[in-house]
C-alpha cells in the first residue's frame, strides 16, 4: 500500500521538523549586536548594503542570514554572487537551501504554504525552485555547502538567549510566527509556549514573507524580519533586519525592549531601481517569479507598517 501523493509546495517534508526543545540547546555564539536577515531571496544590492550598515556596528557583532538567501538566482552567476557574500557571515537554513541541497526531487519550494496562498503561487514556486536547483548545479561545491548549514542556532546577546530560526519553534517551513498566526489568540498562546519549551528570550524568524514584531511582556518578543530582500510595507521599496542589541540603532522603524536587549526592525534601503532592472534581466513578463512577486517588488504587499508592531 503506498501513502498518498502530496502536493510539491502544500506539505511540510518531515526532515524539517526539530520541535522546541530542540532549541533548548547550549548557545553557540555570543554578540552584543546581531543581525538576523531572512529572505534575501537573491537580492545582490540588499545584500551589499546590508553589509554596510552592518559594517558600522561596534563591538561583537554578528550578522546572519537566517535562511531563504536564494531564490531570484537563477542563474549560475547570480546565484555565485549571493553564496561568497553569504559565506561571509553566518548562516541557517531556509526551506529555499533545503530543497537545493537535497540531492533528489523532493517537497518542491518546500515552502508548506497555508491554505491562504493561492494554488498558482505554489505551482510557480515549485517552477521557481526547479531552475534554482539547475543554477546551483552549475556552481561547484554550492550545493554541498548548504547542506552543512543548520536547521537553527542559538545566541547569547546581552546574556539572553535567542533562538535563531527561518520559520517557527516547531519546523523549518512552520506559520506560527506569521503575522496571521499570531493575531489569533490561539497562534499568540502556542507561541508563549514555545518561549518556555525553548528556554530563549527572543526567537528571530522569517519565510512567511511579512513582518511582525510580537511582543509577549516579559516572557518574549517573536522578531519576524518579512524579506531582507523584497519590499514589505505598501508604498515601500526596502527590505527590512531584525537587529537584536544592547544598544538601540539610530535607523530602527520599530522596537520592542526586554531585559537589557532592543529588538528592532531595520530598513534595508537598497538601490529599488537597479534590483528591478536585474530582477528583470532574470525574470521578463510572462515569467513565474514575475506573475508572483513584480506587483510585490514596485509596489510593495497591502501590509501596512503599524500592523506589523504588536505590543503585549
Ligand atoms: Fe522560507
Amino acid at each position: 500500500m503506498s501513502m498518498p501523493a502530496q502536493t510539491p509546495g502544500r506539505s511540510c517534508p518531515l526532515d524539517y521538523r526539530y520541535g522546541a526543545h530542540a532549541l533548548a540547546a547550549p548557545a553557540s555564539l555570543v554578540a552584543d549586536s546581531l543581525w538576523v536577515a531572512g529572505g534575501l531571496y537573491g537580492n545582490p544590492f540588499a545584500l551589499r548594503r546590508l553589509e554596510e550598515l552592518f559594517s558600522a556596528e561596534r563591538g561583537k557583532a554578528t550578522l546572519m542570514f537566517n535562511g531563504d538567501f536564494h531564490w531570484f538566482d537563477v542563474e549560475a552567476e547570480a546565484y555565485a554572487a549571493i553564496e561568497t557574500g553569504v559565506a561571509r557571515h553566518t548562516a541557517t537554513l531556509g526551506n529555499v537551501e533545503a530543497e537545493i541541497a537535497r540531492p533528489r526531487a523532493g517537497a518542491g519550494c518546500g515552502c508548506a504554504y497555508p491554505d491562504w496562498v493561492d494554488d498558482g503561487t505554489v505551482e510557480r514556486s515549485n517552477r521557481i525552485m526547479e531552475r534554482l536547483k539547475a543554477a546551483a548545479a552549475a556552481v561547484p561545491g554550492a550545493a554541498g555547502r548548504l547542506g552543512t548549514l543548520p536547521m537553527f542556532r542559538v545566541a547569547e546577546v546581552g546574556g539572553e538567549r535567542v533562538a535563531i530560526v527561518h520559520g517557527d519553534a516547531d519546523s523549518l517551513a512552520g506559520w506560527g510566527f506569521s503575522q496571521e498566526a499570531l493575531a489569533t489568540h490561539a497562534g499568540r498562546e502556542s507561541a508563549r509556549a514555545a518561549f518556555a519549551a525553548a528556554q530563549v528570550r527572543v526567537f528571530a524568524s522569517s519565510h512567511t514573507c511579512l513582518p511582525v514584531l510580537q511582543s509577549f511582556g516579559e516572557t518574549g518578543i517573536v522578531a519576524n524580519n518579512g524579506a531582507a530582500g523584497m519590499p514589505n510595507f505598501a508604498g515601500t521599496e526596502f527590505g527590512l533586519a531584525t537587529r537584536i542589541s544592547v544598544r538601540p540603532a539610530p535607523d530602527a522603524l520599530y522596537r520592542e525592549r526586554i531585559g537589557p536587549l532592543h529588538v528592532e526592525a531595520i530598513p534595508i534601503r537598497y538601490d529599488a531601481a537597479a534590483w528591478r532592472a536585474a530582477f528583470l534581466d532574470l525574470w521578463p513578463e510572462g515569467s513565474d517569479a514575475h506573475a508572483s512577486y513584480f506587483e510585490r517588488l514596485v509596489r510593495g504587499p497591502r501590509y501596512a507598517l503599524p500592523e506589523a508592531r504588536r505590543a503585549a
